[in-house]
């Protein structure tokens, strides 16, 4: 998560009408087209299908970036300050920040997230093998402001944003984020940021159409957190899921489509579907490096440089706070 694995990781009691999730619920299915935040994929289901995906072979973005990270370790730890503090935006699975602590010398690590239950455990895993680094977890939510704890205050300081997570922000959310990110590092901030990159559409669907079926599962699974959170009664064998790779906006659309009209209840409300008809649970942008870079400085960021993998498919980014 990041985003994922954070977003009320442990969400399992029925929300009452005032909650987040069932306002914005309501409101994805009122409207036309149906359309819903995939913030809401990420309950322990759906954090852990979604860790299941970051193994399976059509899903490159991973396991790409992570052979970026290991093979730039050299620039990465030029780049990296020493004695830096590193804020990670949301919190997933250790691995990559693990990479970067054996790498580079950082004096103290911040994980951010909306989940404090999943930071702490986190918090104590990494304590116990990076003994000398200082582990301050902030639990708050990384896409608004939030402070720094006042131990790393005059530390410089580095942003970690792995996963190409910025990719399922539509394009005007990702460069508010990217300045609010640049506000809470400060002056000399300067961040690490991963961004899948576009490519040939067959690889894109296979990656969000994988032969296993996870994908499916996990865009489903939204439906099931529905029926377990917000008094839902989705019958999961009348949706299908479906990822088309849109050109004209470089972004992969994942949708859930009803295989017949029906009626659906969520929270007391009720909600009509035509055959055919979407909800449209997910995007997930595809970058050119130059599109990217345009967004990087457009958000008070200059590229200092931009590392892909030999084929092309994943790019990792030095990003420099301007003035
Ligand atoms: C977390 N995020 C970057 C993933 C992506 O590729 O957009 C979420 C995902 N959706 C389907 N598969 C993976």
């Amino acid at each position: 998560m990041n985003i994922h694995v954070s977003a009320s990781a442990n969400a399992r009691s029925v929300a009452d009408a005032s909650s987040g999730f069932a306002r914005d619920a309501i409101a994805a299915l009122s409207q036309s087209p149906k359309k819903l935040s995939p913030k809401y994929f990420y309950d322990a289901a759906g954090s852990e299908l979604f860790e299941q995906i970051t193994a399976l072979p059509e899903y490159y973005p991973t396991r790409v970036e992570l052979s970026i990270l290991r093979d730039r370790a050299h620039d990465i730890r030029a780049f990296i300050p020493q004695g830096a503090a590193l804020v990670e935006f949301g919190a997933g699975s250790t691995t990559k920040v693990r990479l970067l602590l054996d790498v580079c010398d950082f004096a103290a690590y911040v994980p951010v997230d909306i989940s404090g239950d999943f930071l702490n455990a986190q918090a104590v895993a990494l304590r116990r093998d990076f003994p000398a680094l200082d582990v301050h977890p902030v639990t708050a939510d990384f896409t608004a402001p939030f402070a720094l704890p006042e131990a790393v205050r005059d530390l410089p300081k580095v942003g970690f944003f792995p996963g190409s997570t910025l990719g399922n922000f539509e394009p005007h959310e990702a460069s508010a984020f990217l300045r609010t990110a640049r506000d809470i590092l400060g002056e000399g901030g300067q961040m690490l940021l991963g961004v899948d990159l576009e490519k040939d559409e067959r690889v894109l669907s296979a990656a969000y159409n994988d032969a296993a079926g996870v994908t499916a599962k996990f865009n489903l699974n939204v439906l099931a957190r529905m029926n377990r959170e917000l008094k839902g009664n989705f019958d999961l064998e009348c949706f299908k899921h479906r990822a088309i790779y849109n050109r004209e906006r470089h972004r992969i659309e994942m949708h859930l489509i009803a295989r017949k009209a029906q009626t659906v209840r969520v929270m007391g409300h009720t909600f009509t579907f035509r055959a055919g008809e979407s909800i449209h649970t997910e995007c997930s942008y595809k970058y050119s490096i130059a599109r990217f870079r345009a967004l990087a400085a457009g958000s008070g960021w200059r590229t200092q440089a931009s590392w892909t993998d030999k084929a092309g498919m994943f790019s990792v980014h030095a990003l420099v706070a301007e003035k």
